[in-house]
């Protein structure tokens, strides 16, 4: 089944898929990354894999409308069974959510701390427990269907890198095996409620 993943930065849960995907046996095959900028580790950890890399970036849009319908024109091209957001850090808007199931991964335990600083906020809010969540993405922000959550707790000496460093533990083996099932037995949205059967 293939698949294309968009990343905005680091790019450590790509690394973490495209380490699985290396086994036949996982049943994905990443045709590109895509990233909404250029120059980050992301898109090299996908040109040191030999993946195709695309980028699509707003600010050479007219408009955000503009720049959803080029970004799903470049992915189309790739013609993916679904998508991966790994750590991409645009909101995605209808030519490509209307067009690909997209599973995403958010570092809190979703409906808490939704947003771009979920880490530090579960931290601020001085939570016992955070983790992540793999779930479908909807059009509001992390909002969309759960698919599966890992839980961590939260030290009392933690720093937001720290606590993201641990839940990112979690969150590599729970995307892989998410993203696995997803692929080998198909992934159903409706209703609001997502399945992997
Ligand atoms: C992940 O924790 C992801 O959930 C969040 O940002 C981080 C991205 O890390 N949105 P990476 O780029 O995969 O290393």
């Amino acid at each position: 089944t293939g698949i294309v993943v968009l990343v905005s930065g680091s790019g450590t849960n790509l690394q973490a898929l495209i380490d699985a995907a290396a086994d036949p046996a996982y049943g994905v095959r990443i045709l590109a990354v895509g990233a909404d900028r250029a120059g980050i580790e992301g898109l090299r950890r996908a040109e040191a894999a030999g993946i195709p890399t695309l980028v699509c970036r707003v600010e050479d849009f007219a408009s955000r409308a503009d720049w959803d319908a080029a970004f799903a024109e470049l992915i189309g091209e790739h013609d993916p069974a679904f998508v991966v957001s790994a750590g991409f850090m645009k909101l995605l808007g209808p030519a490509v959510l209307g067009r690909w199931t997209v599973v995403n991964t958010h570092p809190a335990l979703l409906p808490a701390f939704p947003g771009a600083h979920a880490v530090r906020d579960a931290l601020a809010a001085g939570a016992a427990q955070t983790g992540c969540t793999v779930h479908v993405v909807d059009a509001g922000v992390d909002t969309g269907p759960v698919l599966a959550q890992a839980t961590v707790d939260v030290a009392g000496d933690d720093t937001e890198d720290t606590l993201h460093e641990r839940i990112k533990a979690v969150e590599h083996p729970l995307l892989v095996q998410i993203v696995g099932r997803a692929a080998r037995e198909g992934i159903t949205v409706s209703e609001g409620k997502a399945s992997i059967p």
